[in-house]
């Protein structure tokens, strides 16, 4: 004879959402182990006008030498790398992760992307990409990237897979004092979303000048809209009213 028993350790799905909706409306106080699996998922940053309108034709992982180039590019050799990761810390291979910056003269390899008076470093490769591995591993050799106008020290990177772009942020050096000033990083996620994108740098080794850091990414289900690589902390898209003018548009916030 089977009687119904009910499994005491079985939350019912209205009960889950319940759960879900207090978490979210406490912030996590009660946490418990319920969610605990879950890694905090890393923040989108806007793409800036700088994403490559013509790329170089070497676009390896290691931005420091251009293939058949005749000196190494300026700037601290700084290697970073890390893991590709869902929420779920299952590590996602086969995804490509690409790195653009400025170099040691705080200049991109964008056709507008030489800053007022600086020269750009012709050893720079400006752009390298490399594909996650079966561990979700990837890395880059390249330099600590120059500063300019406006902005504190970052990387951008894009993560893509075919031709869905998953993620567009931006990864920064932690103890660089423009950290606290950058508009763009103050609009990135939650306190927590930007402390998982401000990463130690340390010397290689004792006698070393090179930096090495590590970095795992985390990336949500939904490939990017187009829009979102220009709204920082997830602001809804601009769209074009009724009666704007379109200087407005092209002429409007100043763009980073
Ligand atoms: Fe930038």
């Amino acid at each position: 004879m089977a009687h119904h028993v009910m499994n005491p350790f079985h939350i019912p799905q209205s009960r889950r959402a319940l759960l879900r909706s207090l978490l979210l409306t406490t912030g996590g106080i009660i946490t418990g182990d319920l969610y605990a699996e879950a890694l905090t998922l890393t923040p989108r940053a806007t793409e800036g006008p700088y994403y490559p309108d013509h790329l170089p034709l070497d676009q390896d992982n290691d931005l420091t030498q251009i293939l058949g180039g005749k000196a190494p590019a300026g700037g601290v050799v700084t290697e970073f790398g890390g893991r590709l990761l869902n929420a779920d810390g299952k590590p996602l291979s086969g995804h490509i992760v690409e790195l653009w910056q400025a170099d040691v003269n705080g200049c991109y390899i964008h056709s507008n992307g030489t800053q007022r008076g600086k020269e750009r470093d012709p050893n720079f490769q400006g752009f390298g990409k490399i594909e996650t591995n079966a561990k979700g591993e990837y890395r880059f050799r390249t330099i600590k990237p120059g500063l300019y106008t406006g902005r504190t020290i970052h990387w951008h990177i894009a993560v893509k897979k075919g031709d869905q772009r998953f993620l567009t942020t931006q990864l920064f050096i932690a103890g660089v004092p423009q950290n606290d000033r950058d508009g763009i990083l103050r609009g990135m996620g939650s306190e927590q979303q930007r402390l998982s994108v401000i990463r130690e740098f340390k010397p290689m080794s004792k006698d070393s000048q090179e930096l090495v850091g590590t970095w795992d990414i985390v990336l949500g289900m939904t490939p990017e809209e187009p829009e979102q690589r220009r709204s920082p902390g997830g602001r809804p898209p601009r769209r074009r009213a009724a009666g704007q003018d379109i200087k407005d548009l092209l002429f409007g916030p100043p763009p980073f």
